[in-house]
């Protein structure tokens, strides 16, 4: 059934042309219509204009009056690590106490932490606790994601969880798209052969992926302690020949000269981003890859910020994700990310919705289906009570402004 949704507020992220991901000084562009009507049929957009040129619709219409709401495409989170098995605000008292991610890390903490407490859990269960959280993204106007496996570190207990990801898929009405991050940490089991557990995730757990269609994509976490530039560029070219382009982590904490080779080698995304070298800049400026900033890591963590604002003026298009996780960035709030984008990063808050909803979607590579307000993309919609202006969005920090979600043409 169509429905036609009415004296809405600013219908923002309006996309005629198509015209897709942003780069530079077209990130201040955000096309806004305002006193607008929006219709969709079934789970797509089909039209939208000004109030004054209001279409006749027929009397099986369902007309919905937002009043004065601002209607925007739902936000698209590009990195996250939805599926987890417990919390770690232990490590958060740590933190508070003065230890450092590293340090965390160090004592057994960290992503090993998670690793065993995920093993030890099946994968029903699993399933429920993402599904939940899966939800509440949805609720806050999330209306796509990518979510990465990485805390299984064994062949099953990855597989397990791409396999609860491939659920999700098909129960939520969120668009997801789902990354192999068989490289997350070292193993304990493979403490003194990394060697071997690189070979496994390239040799086992990337083929079996492939042949059950499980990911969408591979990342590898680039970083002293972690995984090498060489290690990357194994699993770039096992992803590449099975058909799974990169997403990578890399200079959280280290610049490796990994955002250089995952350039050169056709990465879709860098992620992270806190610690840029000329060289980095240099090279992505030189590519397409997506820089994606993940600004609730740096608050969380206490790191500095990814240099969006240098990103955006040298020329690049930036994207925006929550790395929603239990150790690094226990948050997927978009509205908060988009506060921290403009406040800590500088972004213009028309900057900052464009890094979040178009650019983030070219980020998970989803532009065709959603990211903006153009016809026959999904209706996949982040509405917000009446709002004075754009700015007011970022600006009112902390205090929810997105009420309602609609996810293909449904509210949820
Ligand atoms: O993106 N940096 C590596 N991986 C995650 C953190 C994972 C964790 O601490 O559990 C991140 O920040
Ligand atoms: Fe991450």
């Amino acid at each position: 059934m169509a429905k036609l949704l009415t004296n809405i507020g600013c219908l923002v992220g309006v996309d005629e042309a198509g015209s897709g991901f942003k780069k530079g000084v077209q990130m201040r562009q955000l096309n806004q219509i305002e006193h607008a009507w929006l219709l969709i049929d079934g789970p797509y957009i089909a039209g939208f204009g000004p109030m004054q040129s209001l279409p006749a619709t027929a009397a099986s219409t369902e007309v919905v009056d937002v009043k004065g709401g601002w209607v925007f495409p739902a936000f698209c989170d590009p990195h996250t690590h939805l599926v987890f098995a417990a919390s770690r605000e232990g490590e958060f008292l740590d933190k508070l106490q003065g230890l450092t991610y590293e340090q965390i890390a160090a004592r057994g903490g960290g992503i090993l932490n998670s690793a065993a407490r995920l093993q030890q859990m099946d994968e029903q269960e699993l399933f429920e606790q993402s599904a939940w959280r899966l939800e509440q993204a949805a609720q806050q106007g999330i209306g796509a994601i990518e979510i990465k496996s990485g805390y299984g570190l064994t062949l099953a207990d990855e597989l397990k969880m791409l396999r609860v990801v491939r659920k999700l898929k098909a129960h939520s009405p969120v668009l997801v798209k789902a990354t192999c991050l068989g490289l997350h940490a070292i193993p304990l089991e493979y403490k003194n052969n990394k060697a071997g557990y690189v070979k496994l995730v390239i040799d086992r757990l990337i083929p079996q992926v492939a042949i059950e269609g499980l990911a969408d994509f591979v990342d590898v976490f680039c970083e002293t302690n972690y995984f090498s530039v060489a290690d990357m560029l194994a699993v770039m070219e096992a992803g590449e020949k099975h058909g799974l382009r990169a997403k990578l982590h890399v200079n959280q904490f280290n610049a490796l000269g990994g955002v250089a080779a995952a350039a050169a080698h056709g990465a879709l995304s860098v992620d992270h981003l806190e610690v840029m070298e000329e060289a980095d800049f240099e090279a992505l400026q030189a590519s397409n890859t997506i820089p994606t900033v993940l600004p609730g890591c740096s608050f969380y963590l206490r790191i500095p910020y990814a240099p969006a604002r240098e990103m955006i003026d040298r020329g690049l298009g930036v994207a925006i994700a929550s790395d929603f996780n239990p150790g690094s960035s226990p948050s997927m709030n978009p509205e908060l990310n988009l506060s921290l984008a403009c406040i800590q990063q500088r972004l213009l808050p028309e900057e900052a919705v464009n890094a979040a909803t178009i650019n983030a979607a070219a980020a998970m590579d989803s532009l065709s289906e959603v990211g903006s307000i153009a016809i026959k993309k999904r209706a996949n919609l982040a509405i917000t009570r009446a709002m004075p202006s754009l700015a007011y969005l970022p600006y009112a920090f902390g205090e929810r402004k997105v009420m309602r979600t609609m996810l293909n043409g449904a509210f949820i």
